[in-house]
C-alpha cells in the first residue's frame, strides 16, 4: 500500500485502541482504491496531514496574534501569523481571518458581521447550486434572516443576472452572496459589485468551492471584486478541513471581532498550521500547474459523458464541476450514486436546476476532478472513467458491469498513488 496517506504513523493508535484503528485503515484502503469523484473533497499533502496532527492541538489562543487571552503563545502566533500573511499573498487580499473552524462558521461570522436578525440576503437558491448556509429554510441563516433567492436562466441554466438587479432593487439586501457548491460556470464578480454598489449592499463571495483554482490562477479572482470572500480550504485548495476569512481594509474589523468572541472560542491553532502549509503549497508553480489541470480533466470528463448521450448541466463546465443530467438514461441521481458507489466511483446524487425529482432523489450526479487530479490522472484516464460512468449509469440495476467495472478501477488504482508528487 503507498504510504502517501499513512503520516504521521498511527502505530500508537493500533497498541491503543484497535477499533478506531480499523476504522482508519478502512479509510485508508477506501481512498486508495476508489476514484473519489466528490467535487469537494481532495488529498491533503503529507506535510498538511502532518501537520494537523501536531501538539498544536494542545494549545489555547483565544484571541489574536499578540493579543491573546492565554500565555504560552508566542509559537502559535508565529504560525498564524505565518498563514494569514500567505493568505493574503496567494489571493492578493487587504486581510485574512484564517480561524474560522469550516466554511459554514465562516459565512455565520460574516452573517453576524453585517446584519442584525431580521435583515434580508440576497443569494442563489440551493436548487440552484448554492449551499446551505445562504439561508436555506432547515439552516440557522434561514431562520434569523430573511432570504431572498435569486436562481438561474431557464435556457442557459448560467445565473439570471437581471433577475439578481431587480431583485435587488426590489428588496434592498444587506447582503449579497453568490458561489454555490454545484454551479460549474464562471460567475462574474463585477456585475455582482455593480448590483451591491447600486442598492448599497455588501457583496460576498464564497469561493469555498473553486478557491484551489484561483490560488493556481486557473479562473478569474473574486478578491478584487468583492468586500468580503469566505472558502473552505479543504476542496480545490486541498488544505486541511477548515475555513478562512478574506476581506478589504473596511470589514477587516468586524469580520475579527465577528469570528472571535462573536462566534468560536479558541482556533484550531494545529489546523491553522496545516493551513499555512498549504497556502504555502498553492503559492508554487506547481499548483498552478494542478489547477489548470483540475478543469482541464473535467471538460474532458465531460465531453465523454456527451459523447455516451448524457446532457451536462449548461452545456459544460469552465471548473472543476461536471453537474450530469441524467434523464436520458431515464436513471435517477440517487439510483446512479449508488451503482456508480458499488463500481468504486464515488460521486454524489445532485438536483439540477428546476429538477423534477425530489431532493433526496434528484436527477442529477455531481462529479469533480480535484481528487483525481491529485492523483495524477489526466487525459486519458478521463476518458477512460468517462466511459466507465456512462456503463455503470446506462442501467443502475446491472450488479454484473458494477463487478467487471469495479476489477477496472481496482486496476486503475494500483497504478495511482494517492498524492503524485509524494510517490
Ligand atoms: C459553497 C460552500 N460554502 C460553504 C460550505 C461549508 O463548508 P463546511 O463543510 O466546511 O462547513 C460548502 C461545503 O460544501 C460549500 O460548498
Amino acid at each position: 500500500m503507498s504510504q502517501s496517506l499513512t503520516p504521521p504513523s498511527f502505530d500508537t493508535i493500533k497498541a491503543q485502541d484497535p477499533t478506531v484503528a480499523e476504522a482508519i485503515t478502512e479509510e485508508i484502503t477506501r481512498q486508495l482504491s476508489t476514484l473519489e469523484m466528490i467535487a469537494s473533497e481532495n488529498f491533503a499533502s503529507r506535510a498538511v496531514l502532518e501537520a494537523a496532527s501536531t501538539v498544536f492541538t494542545n494549545k489555547y489562543a483565544e484571541g489574536y496574534p499578540g493579543k491573546r487571552y492565554y500565555n504560552g503563545c508566542e509559537p502559535s502566533d508565529k504560525v498564524e501569523n505565518l498563514a494569514i500573511s500567505r493568505a493574503c499573498e496567494l489571493f492578493g487580499a487587504a486581510h485574512a481571518n484564517v480561524q474560522p473552524h469550516s466554511g459554514s462558521t465562516a459565512n455565520q461570522a460574516i452573517f453576524f458581521a453585517t446584519m442584525k436578525p431580521g435583515d434580508t440576503v440576497l443569494s442563489l437558491s440551493l436548487a440552484s447550486g448554492g449551499h446551505l448556509s445562504h439561508g436555506h429554510r432547515v439552516n440557522m441563516a434561514g431562520q434569523f434572516f430573511n432570504i431572498i433567492n435569486y436562481g438561474l436562466n431557464k435556457d442557459t441554466e448560467l445565473i439570471n443576472y437581471d433577475k439578481v438587479a431587480s431583485l435587488a432593487r426590489e428588496h434592498k439586501p444587506r447582503l449579497i452572496i453568490t458561489g454555490g457548491s454545484a454551479y460549474p460556470r464562471l460567475i462574474d464578480f463585477a456585475k455582482f459589485r455593480e448590483i451591491a454598489d447600486e442598492v448599497g449592499a455588501v457583496f460576498l463571495t464564497d469561493m469555498a468551492h473553486f478557491s484551489g483554482l484561483v490560488a493556481g490562477k486557473a479562473i478569474p479572482s473574486p478578491v478584487p471584486h468583492s468586500h468580503i470572500v469566505s472558502s473552505t480550504t479543504h476542496k480545490t485548495l486541498r488544505g486541511p478541513r477548515s475555513g478562512i476569512i478574506l476581506t478589504n481594509e473596511e470589514w477587516a474589523k468586524p469580520i475579527d471581532k465577528a469570528v472571535f468572541p462573536g462566534l468560536q472560542g479558541g482556533p484550531l491553532v494545529h489546523i491553522i498550521a496545516a493551513k499555512a502549509i498549504a497556502f504555502g503549497e498553492a503559492l508554487t508553480p506547481a499548483f498552478q500547474e494542478y489547477s489548470k489541470l483540475v478543469i482541464r480533466n473535467a471538460q474532458v470528463l465531460g465531453e465523454v459523458l456527451v459523447e455516451k448521450g448524457l446532457r451536462l448541466v449548461s452545456g459544460g463546465t469552465d471548473t472543476h464541476v461536471v453537474l450530469v443530467d441524467l434523464r436520458n438514461y431515464k436513471v435517477t441521481g440517487k439510483d446512479a450514486a449508488n451503482a456508480l458507489e458499488h463500481a468504486g466511483i464515488t460521486v454524489n446524487k445532485n438536483a439540477i436546476p428546476f429538477d423534477p425529482e425530489k431532493e433526496w432523489i434528484t436527477s442529477g450526479i455531481r462529479i469533480g476532478t480535484p481528487a483525481l487530479t491529485s492523483r495524477g490522472m489526466k487525459e486519458d484516464e478521463m476518458r477512460t472513467i468517462g466511459g466507465l460512468i456512462a456503463e455503470v449509469v446506462k442501467d443502475p440495476s446491472d450488479e454484473a458491469t458494477q463487478k467487471s467495472v469495479r476489477a477496472r478501477v481496482s486496476e486503475m488504482t494500483a497504478q495511482f498513488p494517492l498524492r503524485a508528487d509524494e510517490k
